[in-house]
């Protein structure tokens, strides 16, 4: 069991991890870093995760998650493969321990719906970790569209195979990050969806190209895989009066502006932050505990963006087979 620290309304926020694989990991080193707050332990079934974080951070490692949620946590983000988000979430709000959980929120709608019930009858802050939202890049593109007419989003997140695979698609792994981010950019919910989807090497979609249409008229296309030998991640959008586009690698975000009737046009880069995103998404959760305020990325808005992925799921072909792609038609001759 980990050890409670003396809790008080001033002092540091006690915090742990549930799960310190790739992602968890990070966290662990973010929240170890932050002022106020005082990482407690993290919890792992694999020795050598442990083992790792114990040795790079020097905080308690524990087994079993029971023994890292005592009386001495106030808040935990979740970051154990996405199937146990449900299970584990439902055990912190249980206990008055707040959540960030990492996205997608859970494995299907109705879970997500339950673990957003439960913080509510629990009063507890519950936060998806969305943490492309915190990308410096993005919040320039966000400022820059602010007041203007969006008529078009395009995203591209493509990249290797993962080096390990879980069991998602290419949709929920990759592309509700996107969908998260339509949503957020044009502050409406998307109401048409059009997916096309192939599984070209793996079990699950390892392509997927996405249309959507949101409530308030703005067209947006997802192109995702993980085919591409290199990563790449770019965002453009079209205004009225501006376009934008931005590597949210780089972070180079540039605007085309002043259109003229004989086609020319102005273009400028734009100011972009150096912070690191997760560090930025951490922060604003511990805000959110200390100042008793409202996420930035809500429970809602996680189950929302997780259930329009799943509704590019539905229209999945019906066997293995059909949704693979043909051999190449040979040419006659
Ligand atoms: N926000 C992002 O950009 C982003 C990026 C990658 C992954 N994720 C999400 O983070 C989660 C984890 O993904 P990952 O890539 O770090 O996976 P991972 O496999 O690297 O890590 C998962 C860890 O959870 C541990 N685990 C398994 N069962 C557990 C249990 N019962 N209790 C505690 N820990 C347990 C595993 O041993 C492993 O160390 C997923 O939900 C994924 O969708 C988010």
């Amino acid at each position: 069991m980990v050890r409670a620290v003396e809790s008080s309304a001033k002092g540091p926020l006690r915090v742990g991890v549930i799960g310190v694989g790739i992602m968890g990991a990070n966290h662990a080193r973010v929240f170890a870093g932050l002022p106020d707050v005082t990482l407690v332990g993290v919890a792992d079934p694999s020795e050598q995760q442990r083992e790792l974080v114990t040795r790079i951070l020097g905080v308690p490692a524990v087994e079993h998650v029971d023994d890292l949620l005592g009386p001495g946590l106030d808040a935990v983000t979740i970051a154990a493969p996405t199937h146990l988000h449900h299970e584990m979430a439902l055990k912190c709000i249980e206990r008055g321990i707040h959540v960030l959980v990492e996205k997608p929120i859970a494995s299907n709608v109705d879970e997500g719906r339950e673990i957003i019930a439960a913080a509510k009858r629990r009063g507890v802050k519950l936060m998806v970790g969305h943490v492309e939202r915190f990308n410096p890049a993005v919040q320039a593109i966000k400022d820059a569209i602010k007041d203007e007419d969006i008529l078009s989003i395009g995203i591209t997140r493509v990249g290797p195979f993962p080096p390990r695979m879980s069991n998602v698609g290419v949709v929920i792994d990759l592309a509700v990050h996107d969908i998260d981010l339509i949503r957020w950019f044009t502050d409406s919910e998307i109401v048409e969806v059009q997916p096309q989807l192939s599984s070209a090497i793996a079990e699950r979609e390892d392509i997927a190209l996405l249309q959507f249409r949101t409530a308030s008229g703005v067209l947006a296309h997802i192109n995702t895989n993980w085919l591409t030998p290199f990563k790449a991640r770019t965002v453009h959008v079209a205004t009225r009066k501006k376009y934008l586009i931005g590597d949210l690698l780089t972070r180079q975000v540039s605007e085309c502006f002043g259109f003229q009737p004989d086609g020319s046009y102005s273009m400028r880069h734009l100011s972009v932050g150096h912070s690191e995103p997760l560090r930025a998404e951490l922060q604003s959760f511990v805000s959110a505990v200390r100042d008793d305020k409202t996420p930035p990325v809500t429970g809602e808005e996680g189950v929302e963006s997780l259930d329009v992925a799943m509704r590019c799921l539905e229209d999945r072909q019906p066997s293995k087979a059909a949704s693979r792609r043909p051999e190449p038609r040979r040419a006659a001759g």
